[in-house]
């Protein structure tokens, strides 16, 4: 069975200006925890049902003992770029110090990087807080989003010239929406009057830092990372087109809009007034300044109804769905690409993240993740579909590079195009890690 994946002959996808990467984030793969400050995601996986399989982070995918290897399989990919992230608890201390140890962890794997010409994409925050800072009430405090500036600045002036790119924050939503307003992940917290107050601060954390990147590293680029999930209404009927536009504007354009418009969308009116996050005179204009690059995660889409006591409700995703339970829908990518691009006046894009769960199984050394290719193919399909029709989108990420920690799944779900054997550490290249060596080389 052939197993590849292809773009179109004269797709700008196929020049070797067009960046590949494969992307992971510090909790889900380091382990070394005795090394660093514990952080939320520690204390999360320490309480009794959050996490799916009761796991934890404490060892993950021991790249904290095995990233030589580890670089050496992202260079076996072929790939142009790594996006990883920082542990803000191995870096800086509780007094808020540079910890040698920890930066030193990293700069090795950036000259490493260097070395073999990979571009290191860096994201500064990909949720794991440290715990002494959600002590002093984490994201819903004003005072996290001035520690975190002081943070990037720190690192930035620590890690020189060799970062490629910065991402200050990985998912706002997530870390807020997620974290502090439903509670499925991190610190937990449940309640309407945090999330948006959450949100804000991370907003406002971002802008922050972007000024401290541009002064201390003005050749990188510099920018954040959004996760969209487009809103469809269930039917053509008034109602839901509400309601799904409602939830976009709730769930996606909260995000967006105040950095490249200085504004929250309009529905901020609508909330009850202890639900808006407390906005101060600088805020817009610190939040809404200028980025190199937008970083896009896609996965997938949901679909709203109209309903008499809630703005909206979401149905349940239909079928084709990944093993995470998510709805393959290709097309949204596309119109979610093309839309963005229509509503703002947008900096070239990188897709940070984009893949599958599937249910992987290992046999005879070989993994043959049909379906996962399936989802690569339609998704790089889209994207170049959103170029063909005008949007300008420099690079795209496989999320992710490695099976690991998949947050409140635990190790249960893998989007890796590397499989892991969680017992033996043994990392074996799948069938769609293959098909995208292959893509990226024959450029
Ligand atoms: C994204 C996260 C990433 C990973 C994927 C599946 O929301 O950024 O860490 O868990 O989902």
């Amino acid at each position: 069975m052939t197993v590849k994946l292809s773009l179109p002959k004269n797709s700008a996808m196929l020049s070797t200006d067009f960046t590949y990467g494969v992307a992971t984030a510090s909790f889900q793969i380091e382990g070394g925890a005795d090394n660093r400050l514990p952080c939320i995601w520690d204390t999360f996986c320490d309480t009794a049902n959050k996490v799916i399989d009761g796991s934890n982070g404490l060892t993950a995918c021991d790249h904290f003992n095995l990233w030589q290897q580890d670089i050496d399989l992202i260079e076996s990919l072929g790939v142009d770029a790594y996006r990883l992230s920082i542990s803000w608890p191995r870096v800086i201390t509780k007094s808020g110090k540079i910890n040698p140890d920890g930066i030193n962890f990293y700069i090795n794997i950036l000259d490493e990087l260097k070395n073999r010409n990979i571009k290191a994409f860096v994201t500064l925050y990909h949720w794991d807080l440290p715990q002494h800072l959600e002590d002093n009430g984490g994201w819903l405090n004003r005072e996290t989003a001035y520690k975190f500036r002081d943070y990037a600045d720190l690192i930035s002036q620590a890690f020189g010239n060799r970062v490629h790119s910065y991402a200050t924050l990985n998912e706002p939503f997530c870390s807020s929406f997620l974290g502090y307003e439903v509670g499925v992940h991190a610190p937990g917290k449940v309640g309407k009057e945090f999330g948006r107050k959450a949100a804000h601060h991370l907003l406002l954390a971002h802008g922050l830092a972007m000024k401290v990147l541009s002064k201390n590293s003005p050749k990188s680029l510099n920018g954040i990372v959004l996760n969209f999930t487009p809103c469809y209404p269930a039917s053509n009927n008034e109602a839901d087109k509400k309601a799904s536009d409602f939830a976009d504007d709730y769930f996606n354009q909260w995000y967006i809009k105040p950095i490249y418009d200085g504004e929250y969308p309009s529905i901020i009116d609508q909330l009850p007034p202890e639900h808006r996050p407390d906005i101060q005179d600088e805020d817009m204009s610190i939040i809404s300044h200028p980025t190199d690059f937008l970083g896009i995660n896609f996965y997938t889409r949901a679909i709203y109804r109209a309903d008499e006591q809630e703005q909206f409700i979401q149905i349940p995703a239909p079928e084709p769905r990944t093993d995470i339970g998510w709805e393959i829908y290709p097309k949204a990518f596309s119109e979610l690409l093309t839309s963005l691009n229509d509503k703002y006046t947008l900096p070239p894009i990188y897709i940070t993240e984009n893949g599958a769960a599937i249910a992987d199984v290992l046999v005879e050394d070989k993994v043959a993740d049909l379906d996962r290719i399936d989802y690569y193919q339609k998704h790089l399909n889209a994207v170049n579909d959103a170029i063909e029709q005008g949007v300008n989108i420099q690079g795209y990420f496989a999320w992710s590079l490695m099976d690991n920690f998949e947050w409140a799944e635990g190790y249960l779900k893998r989007f890796g195009i590397v499989y892991v054997d969680y017992k033996t550490q043994v990392r074996t290249i799948k069938s769609s890690g293959l098909a995208y060596k292959a893509l990226i080389s024959n450029r």
